[in-house]
Parts: structure tokens; C-alpha cells; sequence
């Protein structure tokens, strides 16, 4: 039976086999990211939505309004809409999904069309935005880890036009990595060690004896390496939004799960940031 929230429930094997096919047709990005992000997640190379969910509830729930107008600005799978379809349950917002790269928007497309949810999906860059539409609540899951820290104070005041009157940016970021115990490994060849492993040990084994399968997880590696080499400190995250106009409502900063390979572990954390325009 479909209990209310189990309509936002999602289908993580049946996302990666098919986000690798639309990710082949259409994805162009750095890494070949929107290609293998279904497959790492359903593996459980990458948990954070999952685990992170309570706190984003937690962080979201006082700003809920009836009738929400929500944009979530860049999201890899269904994965941060099912979560917000959650979050706000029993009410019913409105939700655009925006991104840059057409992969996830057809994923998300094809799986609210299984489920026959709505969902508008935006084909576009974020920096586009004119101010012309408004949200009562914009979520970035993790997109400004995907820009030069430079570029976050544009982002900022873009999605602060962009904001309904008492509206409110949610805005989760990752903010600092290192490498314990491994001597010169960087977090990119650990980041490949402990996907190989654990994809080999998942059910999505079958894909990685491929050596184009192996092929495009190095250069995804390797990117997760470079982004992780510029990344904001929380506080560096707050003044940035401060300076574009956005005060802080709520914040939280936590450590995510550790990754170990061989004695090398990856340590980060995640700050996630609830604000509005001042
Ligand atoms: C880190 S991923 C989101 C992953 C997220 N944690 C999730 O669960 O979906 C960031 C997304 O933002 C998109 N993105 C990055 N820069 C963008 C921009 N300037 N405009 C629109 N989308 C962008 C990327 O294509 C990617 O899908």
C-alpha cells in the first residue's frame, strides 16, 4: 500500500543502471558525474543525503509555509526532491528542480512520471536567473561545492533575487578535507580506492569489471580530489552569504562518515545553512 510518504520513496538500482544511460546520452560534466552519481550512491559510497535528513528536517520544518513555491538549484537524481517531498509532508509544495545538465532532469522526469508526482524540471544555469520567478524556498544540496569558492558571493545575490518576500535559502555545503594516515595520498586515489571496493561488494558489481566503467570512475575520482581542494571554511560560507545580502537563520556543521581504505581515511564535514534576505 502507498502510505503518503512512501510515494517519495526511491528506487536506488533501478536510478543508477538508468542515470549511467541518460548520463552516456547527455552528460558532458567534469567527471563523467551525472553517469556514475546513481551508481556510488546505490553502493553507499555516498550516504549523506540518507543520514543527513533528520538534521535538514529539523532545519527546514520552522520554515515551512502552505502552498510553498520550492526550487531546488542542482540535484544529481530524485534524491533531494523525495527528501523535501518528506520533509514537508503532509503538505503538498511546488517544486522546480533546476540544473545545468539535462541527465539528472530526464532521471527525475522519467522516475515522477513512474510515480505520477509533480515536479517542473528547469534546464538551465543557475546564474541565469533574472528574479523574474520566486521561491518561498531555494535548497542548494552540495551545488556550491561544484564552484570556486569566487563565484559563491554571485550565486548568493543571483538566488537572494530570487527569494518570495520572507522567503528562505537552505544552503548545504561541504566545508573541509584531509587525508589521515596516508602518507602524500590524495583525497582523490583514496576516494577511487573506496568506491572500487565498495562497488565490487554491492549489487552494481557486474559494472565494474568494465575498464570503461573504470575509466570514467578515475576521472571521477580525480574530480572529487580537485573539488575538495578549494573548499570553504562554515564560517568563510556565513560571511559570504552575509555579504550578499542573506542573513543566517539556522546553522548546523557536522562531520560526514568516514571512508577508509587500508589505514587512509577521508575526513570532511558538511555545514548546512538556513538564511534569508536581511
Ligand atoms: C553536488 S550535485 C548535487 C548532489 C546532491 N547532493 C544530490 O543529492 O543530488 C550538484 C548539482 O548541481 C548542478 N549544478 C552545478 N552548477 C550549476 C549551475 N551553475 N546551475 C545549475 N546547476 C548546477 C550539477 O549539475 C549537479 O547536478
Amino acid at each position: 500500500m502507498k502510505t503518503a510518504q512512501g510515494i517519495w520513496n526511491e528506487d536506488l538500482i533501478w536510478q543508477a543502471r538508468r542515470g549511467l544511460e541518460l548520463g552516456r546520452a547527455f552528460c558532458r560534466c567534469e567527471g563523467h558525474y551525472h553517469s556514475l552519481w546513481g551508481a556510488l550512491r546505490a553502493a553507499g559510497v555516498s550516504t549523506g543525503l540518507k543520514s543527513e535528513e533528520p538534521l535538514l528536517a529539523s532545519l527546514i520544518y520552522p520554515f515551512i509555509r502552505d502552498n510553498a513555491r520550492v526550487m531546488i538549484g542542482g540535484s544529481a537524481d530524485p534524491g533531494v526532491l523525495c527528501a523535501v517531498g518528506r520533509i514537508y509532508s503532509p503538505s503538498r509544495p511546488r517544486i522546480t528542480v533546476i540544473d545545468k545538465c539535462r541527465a539528472p532532469l530526464e532521471l527525475i522526469r522519467e522516475f515522477t512520471a513512474i510515480k505520477g508526482l509533480a515536479c517542473r524540471t528547469l534546464n538551465l544555469d543557475l546564474f541565469d536567473l533574472d528574479g523574474s520567478e520566486q521561491w518561498d524556498q531555494i535548497i542548494l544540496h552540495y551545488t556550491p561545492d561544484f564552484m570556486e569558492p569566487k563565484i559563491h558571493g554571485r550565486l548568493f545575490r543571483t538566488l537572494a533575487r530570487s527569494l518570495a518576500s520572507g522567503g528562505t535559502l537552505v544552503c548545504a555545503a561541504m566545508t573541509g578535507t584531509s587525508v589521515a594516515g596516508g602518507y602524500q595520498q590524495d583525497a582523490g586515489s583514496v576516494f577511487f580506492d573506496y568506491s572500487w571496493r565498495t562497488l565490487q561488494d554491492s549489487p552494481l558489481a557486474d559494472l565494474a569489471p568494465s575498464s570503461e566503467f573504470e575509466q570514467m570512475l578515475q576521472t571521477y575520482a580525480a574530480n572529487v580530489g580537485l573539488r575538495r581542494l578549494s573548499l570553504p571554511t562554515s564560517k568563510e560560507l556565513r560571511e559570504t552569504l552575509s555579504a550578499a545580502g542573506l542573513r543566517t537563520l539556522r546553522e548546523a556543521t557536522t562531520p560526514r562518515k568516514q571512508r577508509s581504505v587500508e589505514g587512509v581515511t577521508l575526513l570532511d564535514s558538511n555545514s548546512i545553512v538556513v538564511a534569508s534576505r536581511d
